[in-house]
């Protein structure tokens, strides 16, 4: 069984990003990236990154049976999405994924970033000014505007310190092994 195992879904490579920053900084040699579209179970880790990217408000069905699957894991969540700098629009995103995840996996926290979208959004964002006003179009246009330039160095070196924050919380045999000397 590998160490660690990073699987994403990706539609336009923003999420993949954050998934090669986080298998960059794993320390290990027992450790594989995938796309979710590869993953058949086969692939089995003690411990889990799993990065998607926010779809019409959730994540995708092969992420959700992807996460639903895992038992007596470490599991960390990652990804992106249109929004930034918004600590409770990333909870939000977060219980997108936790909300599948069975209660007997060890669960390490989740990181997520803004993403750049395509062009046609901005579009659509226009199409909006005579129903939503220029006040609210124009907010809308600079975050998606901000978006352009994510995920940025500072995205990756987040998602660089986040993967070790994670994987400190998995205990070592040494935190067993103290445990026993209490017995
Ligand atoms: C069809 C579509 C739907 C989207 N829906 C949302 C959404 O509901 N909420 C959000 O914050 N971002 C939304 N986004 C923005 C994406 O989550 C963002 O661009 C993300 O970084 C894409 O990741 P990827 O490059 O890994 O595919 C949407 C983008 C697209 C293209």
């Amino acid at each position: 069984m590998l160490k660690y195992l990073v699987v994403y879904a990706s539609e336009t490579g923003n999420t993949k990003q954050i998934a090669d920053e986080i298998f960059y900084a794993l320390p290990s040699d027992s450790k594989e990236e995938i796309n979710v579209r590869s993953w058949n179970g086969r692939h089995d880790a003690e411990t889990y990154f799993i990065g998607y990217w926010v779809n019409r408000g959730t994540c995708s069905l092969e992420i959700i049976d992807l996460i639903t699957s895992l038992h007596r894991k470490n599991v960390a969540f990652f990804g992106t999405c249109g929004m930034g700098n918004d600590p409770d629009y990333y909870k939000s995103v977060e219980s997108m994924a936790t909300v599948w995840l069975p209660d007997d996996n060890r669960y390490l926290g989740s990181y997520f970033c803004q993403g750049s979208m395509p062009v046609t959004i901005r579009d659509r964002y226009e199409a909006l000014r005579p129903k939503l006003g220029d006040s609210a179009v124009d907010r809308m246009i600079a975050i998606f505007d901000e978006g352009q330039r994510h995920p940025d160095k500072k995205d990756l070196l987040r998602a660089n310190v986040f993967t070790d924050t994670a994987i400190r919380k998995i205990p070592t045999a040494n935190d067993y092994s103290k445990i026993m000397d209490i017995f």
